[in-house]
């Protein structure tokens, strides 16, 4: 597995893809997420977004990325806004990799706490194992948030 965090233009469809081939994010959750490809591209690390890319080889197309940030107003938080791995490579530990280089990156930028939004839905519950399984603590609950009986659960890890 190779990773890179530099994004180029061609990640722009790359990440459309991993967002609808996934099966987890609406049309507006997949322009959002593309979205920040293009805004870091354009403005640089002044967007304040930051990425991890995982692809099998060098010179193939990424099949995971992770997307964070510091939180702006705050002195040490992180937000890790996406992370999503294609659906026919989940579960080889990718996920695991991307996450953990996102965290070590934080880290040397001097981030102190990650937070991490997502949904209570039971589509989800494989996603919130995964961040429990990475240390992650269920800190806060935003009831009806997204939708009727689809609550925001909000997950934090620091050191
Ligand atoms: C959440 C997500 C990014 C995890 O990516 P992944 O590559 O599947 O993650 P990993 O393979 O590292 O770990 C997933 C599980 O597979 C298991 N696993 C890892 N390697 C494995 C292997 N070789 N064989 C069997 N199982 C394995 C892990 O133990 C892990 O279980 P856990 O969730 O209880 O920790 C991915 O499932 C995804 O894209 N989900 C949809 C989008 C999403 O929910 N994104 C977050 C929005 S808030």
């Amino acid at each position: 597995m190779y990773f890179r965090e530099q994004p180029i233009l061609q990640d722009i469809d790359a990440v459309a893809d991993i967002l609808l081939r996934s099966g987890f994010f609406n049309d507006e959750e997949q322009k959002v997420g593309v979205s920040l490809v293009r805004e870091r591209l354009e403005q640089g690390e002044k967007s304040l977004y930051f990425f991890q890319f995982a692809q099998e080889f060098a010179d193939s197309k990424p099949i995971g990325y992770s997307c964070f940030g510091p939180i702006p107003g705050t002195k040490f938080s992180y937000d890790l806004y996406w992370i999503a791995v294609d659906p026919n490579f989940q579960r080889q530990g990718i996920g695991a990799h991307l996450l953990e280089h996102s965290e070590t990156e934080i880290k040397r930028r001097g981030g102190r706490r990650i937070y991490i939004e997502t949904s209570s839905q039971p589509l989800y519950q494989p996603t919130r194992n995964f961040y429990a399984h990475h240390g992650y603590i269920l800190e806060g609950r935003q009831t009806d948030y997204y939708a009727p009986q689809d609550d925001k659960l909000l997950y934090v890890k620091w050191w």
